[in-house]
């Protein structure tokens, strides 16, 4: 009996320097494992007579038992103070003053382009992304504009190597569409455009939303009329449009659509120089020569097709005199774009 006391005081001594649970658990491991102090004595149970057996026996379970309880005692404690230790560790000061987050924003010509999407998904249109890097056939040749057509100088373009160059139009996109898909197609198709051109209002970079459709029976009346749900939902419920006449090579006729001026309401203001009208887009009913290039039969099916400068409309809707601007990502610009 006096052995087992010695024994308890000495893993009492032993647990209390346990600095945390694993070395608690190691000094319990001393005592009661396997090989521990106590597997040690059932041991010397072997070289003691039979009689002495079951008193020997029971003295052990009773060390067993002081010794778990002391264990149990000490993992208690040791729990709670890990517990106290990581709150305060983790303590938050509710006082102390806030870290400012600053908040991100959409670059306005994301916003323009998504509105642009769901005004136009809404009618029906489908979203197609074609490569930036064209090859001549798909971005001119397709597009009824042959080597020799006086329209590409419509167009400074960047060429990479004679047949290849950097998309100077979305355009390109309703042949890819075309030779992949039969009517009817309601197709919208936004992208990055490049052209050797760069003032205040011209950046070698732009956006630009192509759209295109096809189907039996398609009209100019057809454009027109999706044009005024177009202005109207984008600019103003007043806005009108007006078609003027005009030129490219892959629309038959075209027109340039103005929008009635959303900020003097068709008087005449500095926005629209006094004209009342701002030009928005291209637009035209799609050339016989695409639809034929592109295997669709023109006496069978009809289109047409608008493209738009995604910027443009960017700076018409916000008022940005410079189209630099949406390119320097200066944060003091961005900023006024958080809703
Ligand atoms: N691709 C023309 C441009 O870049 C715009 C356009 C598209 C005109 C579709 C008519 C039809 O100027």
């Amino acid at each position: 009996m006096d052995e087992n006391d010695k024994i308890v005081e000495e893993a009492e001594e032993a647990a209390s320097k346990a600095r945390d649970s694993r070395s608690l658990y190691e000094t319990k491991l001393k005592f009661l494992g396997r090989e521990g102090r106590l597997a040690t004595l059932m041991k010397r149970m072997k070289e003691l007579a039979a009689a002495q057996r079951p008193v020997f026996g029971k003295q052990v379970n009773a060390l067993r038992e002081r010794l778990e309880v002391m264990f149990a005692e000490h993992e208690e404690r040791m729990k709670r103070e890990e517990l106290m230790n990581k709150l305060a560790a983790e303590r938050v000061d509710v006082t102390m003053p806030g870290k400012r987050h600053s908040e991100g924003a959409l670059h306005p010509v994301t916003r323009v382009k998504n509105e642009l999407i769901d005004i136009f998904s809404g009618m029906g249109f489908e979203v197609f992304e074609g490569p930036e890097i064209e090859s001549d056939y798909y971005n001119f040749t397709a597009l009824n504009t042959p080597a020799d057509h006086p329209a590409r100088d419509m167009q400074d373009t960047f060429y990479l190597t004679d047949e290849f160059l950097l998309r100077t139009q979305t355009s390109a996109g309703q042949i890819r569409l075309m030779e992949r898909k039969k009517p009817p197609i309601k197709m919208l198709s936004p992208g990055r455009v490049f052209r050797s051109d760069d003032d205040a209002t011209h950046s070698p970079m732009f956006h630009q939303m192509e759209g295109l459709v096809v189907d039996k029976g398609i009209t100019l009346c057809d454009l027109q009329g999706m044009l005024d749900k177009f202005v109207e939902a984008m600019f103003s419920k007043t806005s009108r449009t007006r078609l003027r006449p005009s030129y490219f090579p892959f629309t038959e006729p075209s027109v340039e659509v103005d929008v009635s001026c959303y900020i003097c309401g068709g008087k005449g203001c500095p926005l629209c120089k006094g004209t009342g009208w701002i030009e928005v887009l291209g637009a035209g009913m799609v050339n016989r020569r695409v639809l034929e290039n592109c295997g669709v039969d023109p006496d069978v099916y009809t289109g047409f097709a608008f493209g738009m400068g995604i910027e443009r409309i960017a700076m018409l809707k916000y008022g940005i005199n410079n189209i630099k601007l949406l390119t320097e990502n200066d944060v003091r610009f961005l900023d006024q774009f958080k809703n």
